[in-house]
């Protein structure tokens, strides 16, 4: 079974209930989408696997840490997966970047695939796939089972707001996967929109609705 980290960092909490309120801009939503996803990769990061290198000082040498698992990359899923991509990367800037298109069909709330662009060696890579928005599950769902199909076996899902319907579907589909919340809500409406939510992330990132 997957692990399922709900982030308590008070400042993530705190971000989390700035973005919730409907009166919050597109400039300000989308900073703070950036925010959060830096925060959450931080937190989401700490069992990455550290070595001893021996190196020279100003001073002397000595010994430090340094990443020595595998390298990783960035998986958004679009659109609204692309606001998280740079808070992220500035946390791991030597990560790549690869992009799931998919959206959710307003009549079905079916996934539908339209681009998926890969780093050529995500298969070796830790892959952290990343939506702001988990509701039913099948967009992220789909997306996981697209990097399977690709040889990926390395992939942690982080999500700023999930509804348990939507992590219930992704420990039956992918138990092998992690997923890192920022808030876990009540439901899911009629329309299959969190509740409490934020509405539609994508709308409000890019100020199209
Ligand atoms: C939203 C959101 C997720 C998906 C979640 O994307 O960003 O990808 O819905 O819903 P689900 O868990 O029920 O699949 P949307 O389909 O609205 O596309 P967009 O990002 O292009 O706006
Ligand atoms: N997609 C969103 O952007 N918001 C929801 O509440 C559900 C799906």
């Amino acid at each position: 079974m997957s692990e399922v980290h709900v982030m308590d960092h008070p400042l993530i909490q705190h971000k989390i209930g700035v973005i919730r309120r409907k009166d919050i801009g597109s400039r300000d939503f989308r900073a703070m989408i950036g925010e959060i996803a830096a925060f959450m990769c931080y937190e989401a990061t700490r069992d990455l696997k550290l070595q001893d290198v021996e190196i020279e000082t100003p001073i002397c040498k000595t010994v430090v840490k340094e990443l020595s698992g595998k390298k990783m990359a960035i998986v958004p899923i679009l659109r609204a997966g692309i606001g998280m991509v740079d808070g992220i990367l500035n946390m791991i800037p030597a990560a790549k970047v690869g992009h799931i298109g998919l959206y959710r069909d307003p009549e079905t709330f079916e996934p539908v695939e339209y681009f998926c662009k890969l780093p050529a060696d995500c298969g070796e890579r830790e892959v952290f796939v990343v939506d702001p928005m988990l509701a039913t599950g099948g967009s992220c769902s789909a997306a996981i089972q697209m990097l399977k199909d690709k040889g990926v076996k390395n992939i942690r899902f982080m999500c700023i707001i999930a509804a348990p319907e939507g992590v219930a579907r992704m420990q039956e589909e992918h138990p092998d996967v992690d997923l890192y919340i920022g808030a876990l809500d009540d439901h899911l409406d009629e329309h299959k929109y969190i509740v409490p939510g934020l509405g539609d992330a994508g709308d409000r990132i890019f100020g199209t609705k």
